[in-house]
């Protein structure tokens, strides 16, 4: 019987146990998990890791001796990591005779290697890294908080390009709602606090705003870096958003996915900072996912507690506390119609 085709669900399978389950429960059984997409990930982001994928890219074709030893990898795993690659779509075997010859697919190099829209090399990397952190959750759930190693391990390239990698159409969305609430006052100068690479503050810039990013003294050397990405109009300030602001006063102060990273308490504070550095009209706008509003609250609030300390998805009602108890008015919750956020705005008026 192995090998006949069952419909599961709206897909088909073509595995020997999924008709052992088939006979069993006399009906097709879905699975919870496509179990074969995490193994998938883990091999993507180990060869991109590895510097397969790189050596792969650099050479038209290559045999996987010549990847090994441009990767310094080990050239018997290289040829099966090659195959595997090949099984999932982003390698191809241009000559299967000893020693085979192998290259990038269309698709790989467009995913994988090439800037553009369909690029997800450091989101792949990123997210078997939280992979690492979610193995920990057994550990969290009988200790209410993270095994004390765990801050070690993130990897802050990856993580700073993931940031970098989301969607354009996205961050307009939240650009054009915060410019129209802003209005009639046209903001000249914006703050993006905990803005990452600069990717946020790029997109205000374009807009006429000068544009300035604070973030932690690693991702702001990293933002340096690559400031020809970045766009030489967005001034970077090394800085903990937990202890001080830069000097302002900016008309608008923008927090992506900050929230979440830290407790009310802190939060509290930060919303009274940002207050203080807002000129009078100002705009405080994060984005956010909150907790009663996002469909994808919950999943997110326990990668909180694999990524952060005291991190979480906060209530609509803690925002408006939060803001409302710095000073700010004019609260408003908007759900961003690309993805799952929401936007918090709000006005210092004097
Ligand atoms: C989840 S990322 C969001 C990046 C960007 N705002 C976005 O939405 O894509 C959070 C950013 O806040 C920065 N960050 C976290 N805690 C910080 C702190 N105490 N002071 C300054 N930056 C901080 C991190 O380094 C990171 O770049």
């Amino acid at each position: 019987m192995a090998g006949r085709r069952i419909a599961a669900g709206n897909c088909v399978k073509d595995s020997p146990k999924g008709v052992l389950w088939f006979r069993r429960a006399g009906r097709a059984m879905v699975p919870l998990v496509d179990r074969s997409q995490i193994e998938r990930l883990l091999l993507l982001a180990a060869a991109l890791e590895s510097g397969v994928i790189d050596a792969l890219a650099e050479a038209e074709a290559a045999t996987a001796s010549a990847v090994a030893a441009s990767a310094s990898a080990d050239p018997r795993v290289c040829r099966l990591v090659l195959e595997a690659l090949a099984e999932i779509g982003v390698v191809e075997v241009v000559r299967s005779s000893d020693p085979s010859l192998y290259r990038l697919t269309e698709r790989g190099r467009r995913h994988l290697v090439e800037p553009g829209p369909d690029l997800e090399r450091a989101r792949l990397v990123h997210q078997a890294g939280k992979a690492r952190g979610w193995m920990e959750l057994p550990y969290i759930i009988a200790h209410g908080k993270r095994p004390p190693a765990s801050r070690r391990r993130r990897n802050l390239h990856a993580f700073a390009h993931t940031m970098a990698e989301g969607s354009s159409a996205k961050i307009d969305e939240s650009v054009d709602a915060i410019l129209s609430y802003a209005r009639p006052v046209h903001p000249r100068s914006m703050i993006d606090v905990g803005g990452g690479l600069g990717h946020v503050a790029l997109r205000f810039a374009d807009r006429g705003l000068q544009a300035t990013v604070v973030d932690t003294p690693s991702i702001i050397r990293l933002a340096r870096r690559q400031r020809d990405a970045v766009g030489s109009g967005v001034r970077l300030v090394e800085g903990d958003f937990n202890v001080a602001l830069p000097s302002g006063p900016f008309d608008v102060a923008y927090l992506g996915n900050v929230f979440h990273i830290y407790g009310p308490a802190k939060n509290r504070r930060l919303a009274d900072r940002v207050y203080r550095t807002l000129a009078p009209g100002g705009v405080l706008a994060a984005v956010d996912l909150v907790w009663d509003r996002s469909p994808r609250a919950r999943m997110f609030a326990v990668d909180m507690l694999q990524a952060t300390d005291e991190g979480g998805v906060w209530l609509e009602e803690e925002y408006r506390t939060w803001l409302q108890e710095a000073g700010f008015e004019d609260v408003e919750i908007v759900d961003l119609t690309l993805g799952t956020n929401q936007l918090i705005l709000g006005r210092r008026m004097r």
